[in-house]
């Protein structure tokens, strides 16, 4: 089964306030623990994906605002969800818009998305893992002029950098998003899982040190039911009933 999530404020482009973010957080938390969904699927509405936060929620704030608030607490934990995020963008991904694009495993946009971080043009910069995301995916040269230009850019280009996995055309989007999905769910969770785990830490960690990881987690793989059932099943011949545990 998948989880479904769809941003909802098209009449602001889903420009994204705190409210909402703390709603895609529990969104995603609970569909985490549910034990039913395999993948989680995240998309926009009307004209945008996101076209970034909400400038009008943030316009009058002040540095003390922002720590006493602890906003990207939330962000953080949009990180560590162990289940698979699927992106499905279409129209615009701007500033916390496309960070919110970033938080996703796997990217698939519409030929007319666009993505970009206009923040430099507001007197600021993206603060919720811009910088440093799209720098891993694309390099120091390409950040960098993405970052200062803010100019937006078109998803094909966006996927010849690696940033985002598909482009389709609008009409198909949610269906090609879903049929991914769906593969993706079918496979032992636990492997899914932990294969997520290991990924992101080759983020972080040093090639020694993910290694090590990553050892672990296969090692921890032994232990579940279902590599019991996918071996039996290929020595055996037959089709593996995966049941996640
Ligand atoms: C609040 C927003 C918004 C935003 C659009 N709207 N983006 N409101 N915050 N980020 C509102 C507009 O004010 C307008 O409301 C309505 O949505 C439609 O937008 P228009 O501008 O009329 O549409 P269009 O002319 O098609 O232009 C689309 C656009 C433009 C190019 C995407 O809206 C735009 O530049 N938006 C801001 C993009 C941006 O700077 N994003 C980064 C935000 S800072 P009304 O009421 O007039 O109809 C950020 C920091 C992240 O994301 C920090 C970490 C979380």
């Amino acid at each position: 089964m998948l989880g479904f999530v769809r941003l909802n404020r098209p009449k602001v482009l889903n420009a994204i306030n705190r409210e909402m973010v703390s709603e895609i957080l529990a969104a995603f938390e609970y569909m985490d623990r549910e034990e039913n969904v395999r993948a989680i699927v995240l998309s926009g509405n009307g004209r945008a994906f996101a076209a970034g936060a909400d400038i009008d929620e943030m316009a009058d704030e002040g540095s003390i605002d922002f720590e006493r608030l602890n906003q990207f607490a939330d962000w953080d934990r949009l990180a560590v969800v162990k289940k698979p995020i699927i992106g499905a963008v279409h129209g615009f991904a701007l500033g916390g818009g496309f960070e919110l694009a970033l938080v996703c495993d796997i990217l698939f946009a519409a030929e007319d998305a666009k993505f970009g971080f206009p923040e430099v043009n507001l007197g600021v910069m993206p603060g919720a893992g811009g910088t440093q995301r799209l720098t891993k995916l694309i390099g120091k040269t390409k950040a960098m002029e993405w970052l200062w230009t803010g100019e937006m850019h078109p998803a094909q280009e966006a996927c010849d950098l690696g940033i985002i996995n598909r482009v389709v055309a609008p009409e198909v989007l949610m269906e090609e998003t879903k049929k991914f999905a769906l593969q993706v769910a079918q496979k032992p969770p636990l492997s899914v899982r932990l294969i997520k785990d290991s990924v992101l830490k080759a983020i972080d960690y040093s090639l020694y040190e993910g290694m090590q990881y990553e050892r672990k987690n296969f090692y921890l793989l032994f232990s579940s039911e279902d590599q019991k059932e996918g071996m039996r099943a290929f020595v055996e011949k037959r089709r593996p009933d995966f049941k996640g545990r």
